[in-house]
């Protein structure tokens, strides 16, 4: 795992490659796309890969061309249809267990998303920044007391959003040992097996936690408790949708955001002229945020299923045939962004898919934006002297078939 010190596009000319290359693979630096997908980021926005069982299926590596795909309701991203495409052996295994939201089509999506955007609105992210300040000082002011060095995934990154999701839904962050333990196993556990069975202590224990709520005489503050009071009785929502529902929300309202704190705590310890700027400037911070969730696209290979055939950029895309977006090399589009390998605060960041885009993009986008800016800013403002603690090519980064991030982050300060 080595930190790469040119840009990856110093390579792209030369490439003239049109066998399809292997998805997903590992990044080479943990905050460019793989040098595997170089061959693709030339002038092709649509190309053929393989995947980890040896199907083929399309990578989308186009801006223009996956905003319109992501939009298009030609393409389903229900993962139980015969067909949907599988990145590892372990997507596969739970491919058959209905997800919610990110799971499901319109119109089953639309009622549950509906439901679901009241809580994760502009102005309720707004509401919670005095919470998130708080969580942010108190775990900043818990290293302060321990002492340099710290390992700053397990005493910062990951408990920051985990103790905000689990407040903004009604889940005890007591439990937090066990979902986070459950959530890694979900999104990177060696083997199918374990995913299946992280999957179903997940829903075990919600299934538990919504009989606890609905034995309270009226419901608490947290989103599952209006849920499991309001929709749930009204039948509005079952029990196994609600479930599905609490699961998704849960990881990905603390897997995500935990990795983007934590990758651009490491991303910006390797720019220090960057990170001067910013200093000087703090009223950059939400386009720095911005420009992070481009540069590192730690989301990088949605998927999707074509209902039908689509004629997309000269090509048919046939029905039953596998999309996946390498949001890593979508947000990296010469034809978007100037320098797009450089980090730039100034440059308009915001139209990137990191977030996703169409019906599917990120509901908690609001929320995970109010979370990094004040997470950034407080733990830069705060420890002005933080740096990493062992060489930053020794420092492990996450495989390319899972969300993207540091495994480790030794600092001092
Ligand atoms: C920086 C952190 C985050 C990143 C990079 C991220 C990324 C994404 C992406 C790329 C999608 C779309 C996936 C696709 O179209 O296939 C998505 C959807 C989603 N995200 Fe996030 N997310 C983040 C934080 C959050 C948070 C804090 C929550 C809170 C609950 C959340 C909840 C969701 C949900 C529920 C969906 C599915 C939406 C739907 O299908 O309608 N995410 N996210």
């Amino acid at each position: 795992m080595k930190i790469c010190t040119t840009h990856p596009s110093s390579a792209r000319s030369s490439m003239t490659e049109t066998e399809p290359v292997a998805f997903p693979q590992d990044r080479t630096c943990p905050y460019h796309p793989p040098t595997g997908y170089d061959p693709l980021r030339a002038d092709r926005p649509l190309s053929r890969i393989t995947l980890f069982d040896g199907r083929p299926a399309w990578l989308v590596t186009g801006h223009g061309i996956a905003r319109a795909l992501l939009a298009d309701l030609r393409l389903s991203t229900d993962r139980t249809r015969d067909g949907f495409p599988a990145p590892t052996a372990r997507f596969a295994a739970v491919r058959n267990r209905r997800a919610a939201l990110l799971g499901v089509d319109d119109p089953e999506h639309r009622v549950q998303r509906r439901m679901m955007v009241p809580s994760f609105t502009l102005r309720r992210a707004a509401e919670l920044r005095p919470r998130i300040q708080e969580i942010v000082d108190e775990r900043i002011d818990a290293m302060i007391a321990q002492g340099p060095p710290a390992e700053l995934v397990s005493a910062f990154a990951l408990p920051v959003p985990s103790t905000v999701i689990c407040a903004l839904l009604g889940v005890p962050y007591t439990d937090h040992d066990f979902f986070e333990g459950q959530s890694r196993r979900l999104l990177r556990g060696p083997t199918a097996d374990d995913v299946m069975d992280a999957r179903d202590q997940l829903e075990e224990y919600f299934d538990e936690l919504i009989d606890r709520k609905q034995k309270l005489p009226g419901p608490g503050d947290g989103v599952l408790d209006e849920l499991v009071h309001r929709q749930l009785r009204d039948g509005e929502v079952n029990r196994e949708e609600l479930i599905a529902l609490a699961i998704i929300l849960l990881v990905a309202g603390h897997e995500t955001t935990a990795n983007m704190i934590s990758l651009g705590t490491f991303t910006l310890l390797q720019h220090p002229d960057r990170l001067a700027e910013l200093r000087t400037d703090p009223a950059l911070i939400p386009n720095a945020v911005e420009e992070l969730m481009r540069m590192l696209s730690i989301a990088d290979g949605l998927l999707r299923m074509a209902l039908e055939d689509i004629e997309v950029a000269g090509t048919t895309i046939r029905a039953g045939e596998g999309v996946v977006f390498s949001t890593s090399v979508v947000n990296r589009d010469e034809d978007v962004y100037t320098d797009p390998d450089t980090l730039d605060w100034h440059r308009p960041a915001r139209h990137h898919i990191a977030f996703g885009f169409g019906i599917h993009q990120c509901l908690g986008q609001n929320l995970a934006r109010a979370e990094l800016e004040i997470a950034l800013h407080t733990l830069f403002d705060r420890l002005p002297t933080l740096r990493l603690a062992a060489p930053a090519e020794e420092i492990p980064f996450k495989p390319g078939d899972t969300i993207q991030g540091m495994l480790e982050l030794p600092v001092t300060w």
